[in-house]
């Protein structure tokens, strides 16, 4: 415990104005707390699949994927998506549809299309050599401060510091600041920026990720387990900025088949190419149910802010729309399906 008592004695905070506050540790405190931290991520790290190489490609889609989602649902679509798409090549010659189907049920469309086109470019004007810096890496389509950052440093050792939800909440809680005052994405990131280890910079930010993700929890942290403990000017739970209540929606949904076996065929239509949610994506069609109806079952999804619960009819026979199709239940893994008609299709056995 000696480690505790001497760092605590040489912790040195330096707090200028209100407005332009900032924390600073001492040369000593920031070597100490890379090589605290840095020993805890060796023997803490779970074992993750895109931990196991330094495949720029693979980490970068490990980092989308990663990008709004938990690490359980994560996995299995990795290992599907890098089985299905090996390398940038694999996926810039992919079609649009074929990226889709496989991000299928992860959510946030919009990463897939952006991640599939950066991949064209990278596959086509730059030989399929991934760019190494976090500047060149933010010039490629929907990579932003945070994947490029992580890349950078996982694949290519540049030390730069990543600053996800998590990170914030661990700086913020470390240097003693409010949620409000955490909200200066500039100070969190300069603070950030002094911590990240210059030697590995890879480990030291999945590291603070990891840390954030299994020990400073937004809710009763386990503070007696944190490498950071002695420096920390928090410990405890901190005022996280309130969330925004979910919105709940409800609808009807219609599950239409005809056929039999597998010349069972079901009903779904595509969302219009311009919509702003899961834009071009295939779905049950909507359902107006009469008083004297009631559902087959009712299912549970959140997408975003929005709470969905959806009541689900079954219906056999003849139907027609315009705008829908009628797609043999062999083909429903190659379509890109909504998580929602997923989850749905499963739920009825049209889907393994
Ligand atoms: N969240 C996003 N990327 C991560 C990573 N590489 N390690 C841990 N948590 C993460």
């Amino acid at each position: 415990m000696t480690a505790v008592v001497k760092s605590a004695a040489k912790r040195q905070v330096v707090a200028a104005s209100a407005a332009s506050s900032t924390v600073q540790f001492g040369a000593d405190d920031v070597r100490e707390m890379r090589a605290a931290l840095l020993k805890w991520y060796e023997t803490h790290k779970r074992d993750l699949p895109w931990r196991a190489a330094r495949d720029p490609y693979r980490i970068w889609v490990s980092e989308v994927m990663l990008q709004q989602t938990r690490v359980a649902a994560v996995l299995e679509h990795y290992r599907l998506f890098l089985a299905a798409f090996p390398t940038v090549q694999a996926l810039a010659t992919a079609s649009e549809p074929e990226v889709l189907a496989l991000w299928s049920g992860l959510g946030y469309y919009r990463r897939a299309r952006m991640l599939h086109h950066a991949a064209k470019m990278v596959a086509e004007e730059l030989a399929g050599a991934m760019p190494r810096t976090a500047e060149e890496l933010r010039a490629l389509p929907g990579v932003g401060a945070y994947t490029a950052a992580a890349v950078a440093s996982i694949a290519f050792g540049e030390p730069v510091a990543v600053v996800d939800g998590n990170v914030e909440r661990v700086l913020a809680r470390v240097a003693g600041w409010s949620a409000a005052e955490a909200r200066f994405a500039t100070r969190v990131g300069r603070f950030a920026g002094t911590l990240v280890d210059p030697e590995r910079p890879g480990d030291f930010n999945q590291g603070m990720m990891e840390l954030g993700a299994t020990v400073c929890l937004p809710r009763a942290p386990l503070c007696l387990g944190c490498p950071w403990q002695p420096w920390c000017r928090t410990r405890g739970e901190h005022a996280v900025p309130a969330r925004r209540a979910q919105q709940r929606q409800h609808s009807a949904r219609v599950v239409w088949l005809r056929g039999t076996g597998m010349r069972q065929q079901v009903r779904l239509v595509q969302r219009a190419a311009d919509a702003s949610l899961m834009a071009g994506m295939w779905e049950l069609p909507s359902y107006e149910a009469k008083a004297a109806e009631s559902p087959e079952f009712t299912v549970r999804h959140a997408i975003t802010v929005t709470n969905h619960i959806v009541d689900v009819y079954v219906r056999n026979g003849a139907v027609r729309g315009p705008e829908s199709e009628w797609v043999p239940v062999s083909e429903l893994s190659q379509r890109a399906l909504t998580g929602l008609t997923r989850k749905v299709l499963r739920r009825v056995g049209c889907m393994p």
